[in-house]
């Protein structure tokens, strides 16, 4: 705690070169992308396995509070994949070192002009969306839809300082790995250069696939399903990822190869990434560094299980007609709709409507 105040009180009073910054702002930027994927992987599974709470989850999604942080998640996921690489790129070779300075900038250049098109092409599907004053969820029931998450993270942060409290007391406090240790340092130092260069395409093109090609708003929409060739019949959001989950090519499901790619790298990048952050700021104390470890290893183990469970699995017949009644009941209430057969149009079904598709 004392460092990670130290951390904050020396980085806002250094005022140094870029390095400094670069280096506040890849953590940061990673931390945010993180706390963006946990909640992500956890809804997306929803889909399979609790279809009326992804409905929730993507009405949330395309609520202003989250279009807001979306341009956020953006920004950072393109600054965090440009600095690594170069991180990677100049850790190759040590006579590169001499250009840090001026590769931070480059990198800050890069963000700007990416960002730039990205931007203006996310911000035309947003004003697609509210041309027509959709329906959207009230910001008191999208807070209330992240609680589960706040508890589950401090339950997670409780069963991490509980475990090393009593492996401490099993074990002791003494250290004697140092040699095992910095082995396994180095492999997963070359880790994270690794699977960072390799995230890239992988993150990029599902971010072009959700917010370029298709936004956000276009997951609840009667249009032909971003990557496949069917259509979302039902305009519900449980649809959508049974479309693309459901593709073949080849005899291969591709979007769930790929997504189980991403899935991987990400979460053991992420969390790997999160407990350098948490034993930089817990060096003074065994029970914390520990917790810190066994908070990364707890995050990535219940991400890869439920994430993985839910990309080897198939929406349940019957999870699309849920679906429906659930946007009945989010959209149908705020419009004052009784009708119990007919499906109420979904926002973007009524902003496609409104501009003639
Ligand atoms: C898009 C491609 C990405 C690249 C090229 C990349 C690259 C890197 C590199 C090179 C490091 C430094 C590792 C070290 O110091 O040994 C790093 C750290 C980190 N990354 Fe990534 N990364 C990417 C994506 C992600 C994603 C998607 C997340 C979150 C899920 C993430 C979270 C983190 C965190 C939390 C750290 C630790 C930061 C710190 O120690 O200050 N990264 N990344
Ligand atoms: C707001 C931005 C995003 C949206 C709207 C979005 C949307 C989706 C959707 C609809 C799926 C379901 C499967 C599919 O269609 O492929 C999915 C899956 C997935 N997304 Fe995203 N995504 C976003 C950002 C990200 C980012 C930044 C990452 C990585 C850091 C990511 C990682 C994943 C992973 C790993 C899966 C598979 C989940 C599982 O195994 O259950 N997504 N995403």
């Amino acid at each position: 705690m004392t460092s990670l105040v130290y951390t904050i009180t020396e980085t806002l009073r250094y005022r140094g070169a870029i390095g400094q910054w670069s280096w506040v702002l890849h953590r940061i930027t990673g931390l945010g992308v993180l706390l963006f994927l946990v909640l992500h992987v956890i809804d997306t599974s929803w889909a399979v396995f609790y279809p009326e709470l992804y409905v929730r989850a993507i009405a949330s999604y395309q609520s202003p509070l989250f279009t807001l942080g979306e341009f956020g998640l953006v920004a950072c996921v393109v600054y965090h994949a440009y600095n690594g690489f170069r991180i990677a790129l100049i850790d190759l070779r040590p006579k590169w070192w001499k250009h840090q300075q001026r590769a931070a900038y480059v990198v800050l250049a890069a963000t700007a002009i990416t960002l730039v098109p990205v931007f203006i092409l996310m911000f035309s599907h947003v004003l697609h969306f509210y041309e027509d004053s959709p329906q959207v969820l009230g910001l008191i029931d999208v807070l209330k839809e992240q609680l589960p998450f706040v508890a589950g993270i401090a339950l997670a942060v409780i069963a991490a300082v509980l475990f090393s409290a009593v492996t401490g007391l099993i074990l002791g406090d003494k250290g004697g790995h140092a040699r095992k240790g910095s082995k396994l340092e180095r492999f997963w130092w070359s880790f994270m250069r690794i699977s960072g260069v390799l995230i890239i395409p992988l993150v990029f093109g599902h971010l072009a696939m959700m917010h370029i090609l298709q936004g956000v708003f276009d997951i609840t929409a009667q249009t032909t399903v971003v990557g496949t060739p069917y259509i979302n019949e039902s305009a519900t959001a449980v649809e959508f990822v049974g479309n693309r989950w459901g593709y073949i090519v080849g005899g291969i499901f591709i979007w769930r190869v790929y997504d189980f790619a991403l899935l991987v790298l990400v979460t053991i990048h992420g969390f790997n990434g999160l407990r350098y952050v948490l034993t930089d700021y817990t060096m003074n104390s065994n029970l914390f560094r520990r917790a810190s470890v066994y908070l990364a290893t707890i995050g990535a183990v219940v991400l890869l299980v439920v994430g993985g469970a839910a990309l080897f699995s198939t929406v349940p017949a019957g999870a699309i007609e849920e679906a429906e009644r659930e946007v009945q009941l989010i959209y149908g209430e705020s419009a004052g709709a009784d009708s119990e057969t007919e499906v109420l149009p979904t926002p973007a079904e009524t902003a496609e409507a409104a501009s003639g598709g």
